[in-house]
């Protein structure tokens, strides 16, 4: 098989991220410019200020990218990039680059979307990982169960009703006066703390829905907080961290384990930010391992965003003929 080499471009929330990869699972470069000191003082990510720090990072990511990768322009064989959901201004700089270099250079442009991207990940760190599985990808702005048919065939089994799982960890991180992003941070309290001190809700649907609603726990954790304020009772963040924790864990990989076992899969994954989460690695760890699934999971930076698994998505899109012309727009809200 002759070598495929892409570029893939990454910017439709706060990272502006260019990677080449070789054959979908080599990772020549895959470099991650972070924004988070920027929006930190906003506690959340300003759509203006992320558009337009993107503009100022897009070409030097590229040419590092480029670079590090240790290829000259000539080797790239096509340029992979997210054209959605995301921001839409964030999205349309990282697009309009991906358009330029592709009709500058001569190469087919290759639209991902960014779950998609998000799935992928895992082919990364798993080189003998093949479809089907069954992926819960958790992030800031998503939370789905997706039941992955082929490489470029997604169902979607579950989503969130309302909140995203990592939306959640924002929210309660802020409330309990943590920085941003809160994952991690609470992620890290948690350690401390403990999962049993506090019993906040776990909304379950009907039998066969594998839907989420994070709203709930979010008040949850706020009145608890209130009510302790008012009562002028002490309480310890690191509980209420551990048991927010655990309750989004119990939710998110019952689902997960209950949609493998309604496809008949053997393999589940997790993909996006949250599933960095070591609570949720270590519970799927143990649970799915006792429901006889293999597991898979991308290492801590392929989880949040990045190059690498946009153009390995790209990739496989490329392979299979599934390429896009220089119209391609930048799409918000994009289906999967
Ligand atoms: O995938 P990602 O980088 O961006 C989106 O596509 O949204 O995910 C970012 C989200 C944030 O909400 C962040 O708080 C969450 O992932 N996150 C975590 C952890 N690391 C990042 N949530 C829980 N535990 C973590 N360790
Ligand atoms: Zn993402």
């Amino acid at each position: 098989m002759v070598d495929k080499i892409i570029l893939g471009i990454e910017t439709s929330c706060d990272e502006t991220s260019a990677s080449v990869v070789k054959n979908g699972r080599e990772v020549l470069s895959n470099v991650i410019s972070s924004q988070v000191d920027l929006h930190q003082k906003y506690g959340g990510v300003v759509p203006e200020i992320a558009s337009r720090k993107h503009v100022e990072l897009i070409i030097p990511v590229v040419n590092q990218a480029i670079e590090e990768a240790g290829i000259t322009p000539d080797a790239i064989d096509a340029v992979g990039v997210t054209y959605g959901p995301g921001l839409v201004g964030a999205l349309l700089v990282g697009l309009s680059a991906a358009k330029a270099i592709a009709f500058a250079w001569g190469k087919p442009l290759v639209g991902v979307h960014h779950i998609e991207g998000h799935i992928a990940a895992n082919y990364i760190q798993h080189k003998e990982l093949q479809p089907p599985f069954v992926c819960l990808v958790a992030s800031g702005g998503h939370s789905h169960i997706v039941h992955v048919e082929d490489y470029d065939r997604f169902k979607i089994l579950g989503k969130t009703r309302d909140d995203a799982a990592g939306e959640a960890f924002d929210k309660v991180a802020r409330a309990v006066g943590l920085g941003y992003p809160g994952g991690p941070l609470i992620d890290k309290m948690a350690k401390n703390g403990n999962p049993k001190a506090v019993d906040f809700p776990r909304v379950y649907f009907e039998k066969g829905c594998f839907d989420f609603s994070f709203s709930g726990i979010k008040t949850a954790v706020l009145n608890y907080l209130n009510s302790a304020e008012q009562k002028g009772e002490k309480y310890s963040v690191e509980d209420v961290c551990a048991s927010f924790q655990a309750a989004v864990v119990d939710v998110l990989v019952t689902n997960l384990i209950s949609a493998a076992k309604h496809t008949n899969s053997k393999k589940v994954a997790l993909a996006g930010g949250v599933a960095a989460n070591s609570m949720l690695r270590k519970e799927l760890e143990e649970q799915a391992g006792r429901a006889g699934l293999e597991i898979y999971y991308p290492s801590p930076i392929l989880c949040t965003d990045n190059a690498a698994m946009i153009a390995c998505a790209a990739y496989y899109e490329f392979v299979r003929g599934n390429v896009s012309d220089l119209n391609l727009n930048a799409i918000p809200g994009l289906k999967l």
